[in-house]
């Protein structure tokens, strides 16, 4: 009865149109959410995604004071794969267009940033590690550290990724599928790093605490290899993880985005200002090299996920939503 009640003063808040000009983002996490990692009390039938771009199309009486319909607004929440979807006002972003560049500072942007400023305590010349650095949120991170004045080494599986990676500011682009990461760091950072963003997990995290200098932050941002996994954790071998903490007077730290909303605001809107101002590269990735093509329409959803477990994605993985036909429409 709660629950109804609260969904039905939701529905009167706001509602969002999302016509063929329009836009869903995918996260790493979809799959953890899909699998019921994230809120347990949630049992299917439920609606996944986290972000959506789109048009307001109807509002609720405390709606629209702030919004007008036609206005485009951004969203983050969960059920965003959707063709017609209902927001509430205060979790809306007004933005200037339905561009996907737009819908890529949601969740993967507002992570580098907030995380970076909050966690990494990052300081001129120091050296910044980043994986998975040329995808959603990995190319905000280069961007964010290299603006701080950092020395920024970036991890890719492919040399188009390395070139992108050198495009955004990276110093170092890895691109591991050729040359053995912890070699690499070894041979060219023997006094370690001092920031690392990690968003692989098992051994890489390892790899990651091993390659610490001296006072270094580890900012846990994810850990994929194992979110395809029946617990979703990759195997860590932690055992001696609080000797090697303190021998090098380091730390590691974890980061969740819903943990800090509070700095959401003030994100976005710098973000949004460096776009503008064409100094943020916010790179979208819709599968136009993926091999069955576009991902256009919801049921590219799943396509999408897959194209960027494979590895194959260059920046943000966004799904173009098709305009669905009249007959079908929910509203
Ligand atoms: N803590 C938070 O609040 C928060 C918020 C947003 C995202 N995240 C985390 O950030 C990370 C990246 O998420 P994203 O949505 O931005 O995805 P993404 O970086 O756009 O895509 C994932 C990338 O990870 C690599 N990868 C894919 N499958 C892998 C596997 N099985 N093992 C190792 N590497 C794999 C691939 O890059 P390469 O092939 O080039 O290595 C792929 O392009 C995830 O760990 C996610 O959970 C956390």
């Amino acid at each position: 009865m709660m629950e109804k009640e609260m969904r039905r003063y939701v529905a009167l808040e706001l509602q969002h149109h999302v016509s063929h000009s329009d836009f869903v983002g995918i996260n790493a996490s979809d799959i953890n959410y899909s699998a019921g990692r994230y809120d347990p009390s949630v049992k299917p039938p439920f609606d996944a995604g986290f972000e959506g771009i789109g048009e307001v199309i109807g509002l609720g009486l405390s709606a629209s004071s702030r919004y007008t319909v036609g206005d485009t607004v951004a969203y983050f929440g969960s059920g965003a794969f959707a063709e017609y979807t209902v927001v509430p006002a205060k979790e809306s972003v007004p933005v200037p267009s339905a561009k996907p560049e737009f819908l890529t500072l949601l969740v993967s942007g507002a992570t580098a940033y907030i995380a970076l400023k909050r966690l990494g305590d990052l300081a001129k010349s120091e050296t910044v590690l980043v994986t998975a650095a040329a995808g959603g949120t990995g190319q905000f991170a280069v961007q964010f550290a290299k603006r701080a004045g950092c020395h920024v080494i970036g991890t890719c599986s492919s040399d188009e990724k390395a070139v992108f990676l050198k495009s955004i500011g990276c110093d170092r682009p890895i691109n591991y599928a050729k040359e053995d990461l912890a070699k690499t760091l070894r041979k060219e950072y023997p006094q370690g790093v001092d920031v690392v963003y990690e968003s692989v997990g098992g051994s890489v995290l390892e790899l990651a605490v091993n390659s610490l200098a001296t006072k270094g932050r580890l900012i846990v941002i994810g850990f994929i290899s194992g979110y395809q996994t029946a617990s979703g954790i990759p195997p860590f071998k932690g055992g001696t993880l609080p000797v090697k903490l303190l021998q090098k007077s380091a730390s590691v730290r974890g980061f969740f985005l819903p943990h800090f909303l509070g700095d959401y605001r003030e994100a976005l809107t710098s973000m949004m200002q460096m776009f503008a101002k064409g100094e943020l590269v916010c790179e979208v990735d819709c599968g136009d090299m993926a091999q069955e093509g576009k991902f256009v329409g919801l049921e590219s959803v799943f396509r999408a996920v897959d194209y960027m477990y494979a590895g194959k994605n260059l920046g943000k993985v966004v799904v173009e939503v098709a305009p669905p036909n009249v007959g079908d429409s929910k509203l």
